[in-house]
């Protein structure tokens, strides 16, 4: 299994069918840091559908319009019947892509367990955040609130804006070399804090050695601008109409532009993976010489 070279992430497959398609058995290029795109796979919305693509359905207090399990709708504000009928765009997203990695990624079949799926419709440009929040900067993604403890992030997501516009996005080196760059810079948690973050509920479970490193890699990615500006990376154009997938745990990307887009996050043990040795866990405990657990 090799690595993307410097401008070669994208992998483009041609199937227009969430349940049926030409394309199958790509667990080898996912694994191996490719951005599997798909340009002639929309996500369609019905006419009376098109409203919620208005900002304003959201709550104005997250970014994005999330469903939780199969009916907890969060971050929108709207009556009875308009979150519904939001509920049921957002669960019509989640079966397909659980429809489109069943097919593409038979080896994971049973072993994916969806997370949220969410409606983004904010546009990217102009957003005010702090650095560490601020998605225009290259990163993996690890989250303070929730440690996945070594657990793949595999994430579906489509363009739907109805204007035209792109989201734009650049991908960053392979996360080999990316851990290698900036591993003489991690250190260790302190003792017992994984333990306090856990009991204070800042942690949704235990933060292990394993996302104690991809926070800080997370954090110094993020904080190093001669990074952001210098190191190897590609700029991608998603049209709207393209659906793309990714383990974003792996790959190093950041959001440029664009406005209207849907997600939904798998999570998958290194060990269902085709290549464990692959994952980040593994990546990491090799380079670091133990065990992150
Ligand atoms: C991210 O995971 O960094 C956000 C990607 C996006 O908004 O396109
Ligand atoms: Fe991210």
């Amino acid at each position: 299994m090799s690595t993307p070279q410097p401008g070669d992430a994208l992998r483009t497959l041609p199937d227009s069918n969430w349940e049926r398609g030409p394309s199958s058995h790509a667990e080898h290029l996912v694994e191996a840091g490719h951005v599997l795109q798909f340009p002639n796979l929309p996500f369609a919305l019905e006419k009376d559908e098109q409203r919620f693509l208005d900002p304003s359905w959201s709550d104005g207090r997250s970014k994005n319009i999330s469903l939780r399990g199969a009916t907890e709708l969060r971050g929108a504000q709207g009556g009875k019947d308009d979150l519904a009928a939001l509920q049921a765009i957002i669960r019509r997203f989640a079966a397909n892509a659980q429809a489109l990695v069943d097919r593409m990624f038979p080896q994971y079949r049973g072993k994916l367990r969806a997370g949220n799926a969410s409606l983004r419709p904010f546009a990217v440009e102009g957003r005010e955040s702090s650095w560490r929040k601020d998605d225009t900067r290259l990163h993996v993604d690890a989250f303070p609130s929730n440690p996945t403890q070594g657990v793949r992030l595999l994430r579906v997501f489509t363009n739907l804006n109805p204007v035209g516009r792109p989201r734009i996005w650049r991908v960053g080196e392979p996360f080999a070399d990316f851990a290698n760059r900036f591993s003489p810079r991690l250190h260790r948690p302190l003792p017992a804090s994984s333990f306090l973050l856990h009991a204070l509920h800042i942690t949704k479970s235990r933060r292990t050695p394993y996302d104690h490193a991809m926070l800080q890699l997370h954090d110094l990615a993020k904080a190093d601008l001669e990074f952001q500006s210098a190191s190897p990376q590609q700029e991608v154009a998603f049209a709207p109409g393209t659906t793309w997938v990714v383990f974003s745990d792996q790959v190093l990307h950041a959001v440029m532009a664009g406005q209207h887009m849907m997600e939904q996050t798998f999570y998958l043990r290194p060990t269902d993976q085709l290549a464990p040795e692959t994952s980040p866990l593994r990546v990491l405990e090799s380079l670091l010489h133990k065990t992150l657990v």
